[in-house]
């Protein structure tokens, strides 16, 4: 489902449960939750400690295709209960998958992640989902400065 500080400040949101988080129980096992651990490090910040991470799915879809919209909506709820029970400063979408699904819009990650977004009264900052980092660390710089504005919601 998720794991983390119950009373975190910072909420990430992935895609959803690969094969190793499936069987682990835990978020963001594999290369991509060890470049989110590098952009957590970043920001002075580790697992757990005042940090939640989940994804929009809550199990791993098969043959680690992303999540279908219906997928997302399907676990929509549980993702909404997550936050209503953390009530975290600021929520940070990595990747479209999870950015739409939180936010019930369409649009390109590049699109999204230019516009300001709130669930309720906590914001919403989009950015790029790790594993694309992975293969275009260009757009880490601009990932990092997405960081930087979450940072300024916390305080
Ligand atoms: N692991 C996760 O838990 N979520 C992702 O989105 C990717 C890897």
């Amino acid at each position: 489902m998720g794991s983390g500080d119950p009373n975190a400040q910072w909420f990430f949101v992935g895609e959803g449960p690969g094969e190793e988080e499936n069987s682990s129980g835990k978020p963001f096992m594999g290369p991509a939750g060890q470049l989110l651990d590098q952009m957590l490090r970043s920001l002075g910040l580790q697992r757990d400690v005042g940090v939640y991470l989940t994804n929009a799915v809550k199990c791993a879809p098969p043959q680690n295709r992303s999540p279908h919209a219906l997928e997302c909506s399907a676990c929509l709820p549980f993702l909404q209960q997550q936050i209503a029970l953390i009530q975290p400063k600021v929520i940070v979408a990595l990747g479209r998958v999870a950015a739409q699904s939180l936010l019930g819009v369409d649009g390109t990650l590049s699109a999204l992640r230019e516009q300001e977004h709130r669930l309720g009264s906590i914001p919403v900052v989009v950015t790029w989902h790790p594993s694309y980092l992975i293969r275009s660390p260009v757009d880490k710089a601009r990932s990092w400065e997405d960081l930087c504005r979450a940072r300024g919601f916390v305080g």
